[in-house]
């Protein structure tokens, strides 16, 4: 289903989310209401609204989910094991730039669990986490769609076939400094 709706302007006026145990609490951006509203009024699975969330915000913030599990009957840690479920939607804003590496069948037969291992490795970075500057994070995503070229490794939008650890290695240090050349100079 194609989806109309304008991205979320986090400036436009708010309103309150109710906590678990159904009382108010934090705040929930106007514009998040038309998605529940589709998705109570069956124009949307679950699934959809949260894909629908994370297009506008980046991400699934915490806070919200639970508005979003009230709205759909389940609690809390349902619905938190439930998106565990979906490995490609995110519960913390992504780093500015993100490496991403496919664990999905295909990929992992050519040797992606070698490739995230080395990446991790030089990196200093757990898959699944970010710098703690924002700068970068390392994602396992499961299958990008490109399985003819596996082992798969995205580095922001650009896809990259045929990857092994050493190959990754390379085209990651090159793409960090064409990043750092781009970055401007934190104070
Ligand atoms: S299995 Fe890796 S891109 Fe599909």
């Amino acid at each position: 289903m194609t989806d109309p709706l304008p991205p979320i302007q986090s400036d436009l006026p708010i309103k309150q989310v109710l906590r678990p145990d159904g009382t108010l609490d934090e705040p929930l951006p106007q514009e998040l209401e038309p998605l529940l509203q589709a998705y109570q009024q069956g124009q949307m699975t679950l699934e959809s609204l949260m894909q629908a969330v994370q297009d506008r915000l980046g991400h699934l913030p915490d806070r919200w989910m639970r508005h979003v599990a009230v709205q759909a009957g389940m609690t809390r840690l349902q619905l938190q094991r439930w998106i565990t479920l979906h490995p490609e939607w995110r519960t913390h804003p992504p780093g500015r730039h993100v490496i991403r590496v496919c664990r999905a069948e295909s990929c992992t037969d050519e040797g992606s669990a070698r490739i995230m291992a080395g990446l991790e490795q030089w990196l200093h970075l757990e898959a699944d986490h970010t710098t703690a500057d924002g700068k970068l994070s390392l994602e396992t995503v499961y299958c990008l769609g490109h399985c003819e070229g596996a082992a798969v490794v995205a580095l922001d939008d650009v896809i990259h076939h045929q990857m092994d650890v050493d190959q990754t290695l390379a085209r990651v240090k090159c793409w960090l400094r064409e990043i750092e050349g781009k970055e401007e100079p934190t104070a």
